[in-house]
């Protein structure tokens, strides 16, 4: 059986500024929501797996983030964290319709 989904707006697309990330808040759940040099866009946790660096405040480059706290390079398509360094985060589903951005979450 599919798993069932909520569907949250994020944000408007025109409003998300390229390569710079953008902290949503959705009930206890905190996002990292970017819009990639390539116009898509991405919501991963909002918490570093290494300390709970605010990876909405990293920079982006690509399809990494670089955490803020100790650089750290987190892919934002599948939340892993890359080179030698291990871990990773959530990564959310999210759709674009009208220009406007939603996140899939589970129900
Ligand atoms: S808290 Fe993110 S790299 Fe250390």
């Amino acid at each position: 059986m599919a798993q069932l989904k909520q569907k949250v707006f994020i944000a408007n697309i025109e409003e998300l500024p390229e390569q710079l990330g953008r902290t949503v808040q959705i009930g206890d759940l905190e996002l990292a929501v970017f819009k990639l040099s390539n116009g898509r866009i991405k919501a991963i946790e909002n918490r570093c797996p290494h300390r709970g660096g605010v990876l909405a405040e990293g920079l982006v480059s690509g399809d990494s983030v670089f955490c803020p706290m100790h650089d750290w390079e987190i892919n934002v398509t599948d939340g892993q964290v890359q080179g030698h360094d291990t871990g990773c985060v959530n990564t959310f589903k999210v759709e674009v319709e009208n220009g406007q951005a939603y996140v899939l979450l589970p129900e």
